[in-house]
C-alpha cells in the first residue's frame, strides 16, 4: 500500500527560470491547505545533500509571484551524479520524515530525480521549469514565455538600429540543445534565417539567399541563432558570412543571461500556479515519478522517464514559415 505523503520537500535545480517563485508559492500554499508540512531545500540537490532545509509557511512565499529567479536558489550539483551523494540526500529526507519531493527544474534535474526515485523510496514530482522548453510532453515550461518575450523585446530594439544602418544582424539567443527560443523569437521578429541545434545549418543556402538579397538591394537582414547551433554560435556565423559578403556590414549581438531574468509573464505565473497546485494534488493521489505537464490546456501526468528519453521534434512547417515570410 502507498504511504500517505505528510511532509513535502521542495527544491529548484539547474538553470533558473522566471516563474519558479510562482511555482514555489503554489506548492507551499497548496500543501499547507491540505495540512501538509512543506520544507524548502536550498540550492537544489546541493542543499539536499548538505541538509540545508527549512520549514516553510504561507508567509514565507508572500510577495514573490512577480519576482524572477528563485528564492530557494539553484545550483548544479556534481555530487548528485554519484550514488553516495544521492544516498546522503535520501538519509537527510528520511531523518526529517520528508516523504515526498517536488523538483522544479529542467531535463537534467528530471534525470537526477528519475535516478533518485528509482534507487530510494521517495515519490518525486517534477515541474518543468526551464526557459529552453526542452521537455517532451508539455506545451509549456515555466519561464519560456518570459524568456522569449525578453528576446523579442531586445530584437525589436536591435531592428531599429539595424534598419537605420542597412545592416545584417546576427543575434544569438539561449538554447544549448534546443531551438525553441530562437524559433519563436525569430518568427515573431521577422527573422530572415533561424539556426537551431535540431537542424543542420546550411550556410551555403544562407549565403546564396543573402547574396540574392544584396543584388536586389535588400541589405537589412536578421539572423537569429540558438547558442547550440551546429555552426558554433553567432560569432562563427559572422566569420563565415563576412568572408563571402565583403560589402555587407555585419554585427553580432549575444543576448545571454538577460533572457533568464526578469518578472515572469502572466502566462508563466499562471502555468506555474497551476502546475504547483497539481504537483501537491498528485502526491496526495499517490502518484510518483511523474511531471506535471499541460497539453491542449489540460493537466497531464507524464512519467519522468518519458521526459528525459524523448526529444521534441521541430515540425518542418516552422522552417517553411520562416522561409516564405522572410522573402
Ligand atoms: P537543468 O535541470 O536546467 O537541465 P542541469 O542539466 O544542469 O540543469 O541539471 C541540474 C542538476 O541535476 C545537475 O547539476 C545534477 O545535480 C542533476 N543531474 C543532472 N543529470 C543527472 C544525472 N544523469 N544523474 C544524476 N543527477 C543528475
Ligand atoms: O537554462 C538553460 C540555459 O539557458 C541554456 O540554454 C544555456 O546554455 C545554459 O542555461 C547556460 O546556463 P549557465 O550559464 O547557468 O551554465
Amino acid at each position: 500500500m502507498e504511504k500517505k505523503v505528510t511532509k513535502i520537500g521542495l527544491l529548484t535545480s539547474g538553470g533558473d527560470a522566471p516563474g519558479m517563485n510562482a511555482a514555489i508559492r503554489a506548492v507551499v500554499r497548496t500543501g499547507i491547505y491540505h495540512g501538509l508540512e512543506v520544507h524548502g531545500i536550498m540550492r537544489g540537490y546541493q542543499g539536499l545533500i548538505e541538509d540545508d532545509i527549512f520549514r516553510m509557511d504561507s508567509r514565507s512565499v508572500a510577495n514573490i509571484i512577480q519576482r524572477g529567479g528563485t528564492i530557494l536558489k539553484t545550483a548544479r550539483c556534481k555530487d548528485f551524479f554519484e550514488y553516495e551523494g544521492r544516498q546522503k540526500a535520501y538519509e537527510n529526507l528520511k531523518r526529517r520524515g520528508i516523504n515526498g519531493l517536488v523538483v522544479i527544474g529542467g531535463d537534467g534535474s528530471f534525470r537526477g530525480a528519475v535516478k533518485f526515485s528509482n534507487e530510494f523510496d521517495i515519490p518525486c514530482i517534477g515541474l518543468a521549469g526551464t526557459i529552453d522548453k526542452d521537455i517532451h510532453g508539455t506545451d509549456f515550461t515555466i519561464g519560456f514565455d518570459t524568456a522569449v518575450n525578453t528576446a523579442v523585446e531586445a530584437i525589436d530594439k536591435i531592428r531599429d538600429t539595424m534598419d537605420s544602418h542597412d545592416r545584417i544582424f546576427i543575434i544569438e539567443v539561449m538554447g544549448r540543445d534546443a531551438g525553441y527560443i530562437a524559433l519563436h523569437s525569430g518568427i515573431a521578429t521577422g527573422a530572415e534565417n533561424i539556426l537551431i541545434p535540431e537542424l543542420k545549418s546550411n550556410m551555403k543556402d544562407i549565403i546564396a539567399s543573402l547574396q540574392e538579397k544584396e543584388r536586389r538591394k535588400k541589405m537589412v537582414n536578421l539572423i537569429v541563432v540558438a547558442e547550440g547551433d551546429d555552426f558554433g554560435g553567432a560569432n562563427e556565423v559572422q566569420k563565415a558570412l563576412a568572408e563571402k559578403l565583403p560589402k555587407a556590414e555585419i554585427r553580432v549581438c549575444i543576448l545571454g543571461h538577460i533572457q533568464r531574468g526578469g518578472s515572469p509573464s502572466c502566462i508563466d505565473r499562471l502555468i506555474a500556479s497551476r502546475m504547483g497546485f497539481h504537483a501537491v494534488e498528485s502526491l496526495l493521489e499517490g502518484r510518483h515519478n511523474v511531471f506535471v505537464g499541460i497539453l491542449n490546456n489540460r493537466m497531464h501526468y507524464i512519467p519522468l522517464e518519458n521526459a528525459v528519453k524523448n526529444k521534441g521534434k521541430i515540425s518542418d512547417e516552422w522552417m517553411k514559415i520562416v522561409k516564405i515570410l522572410a522573402s
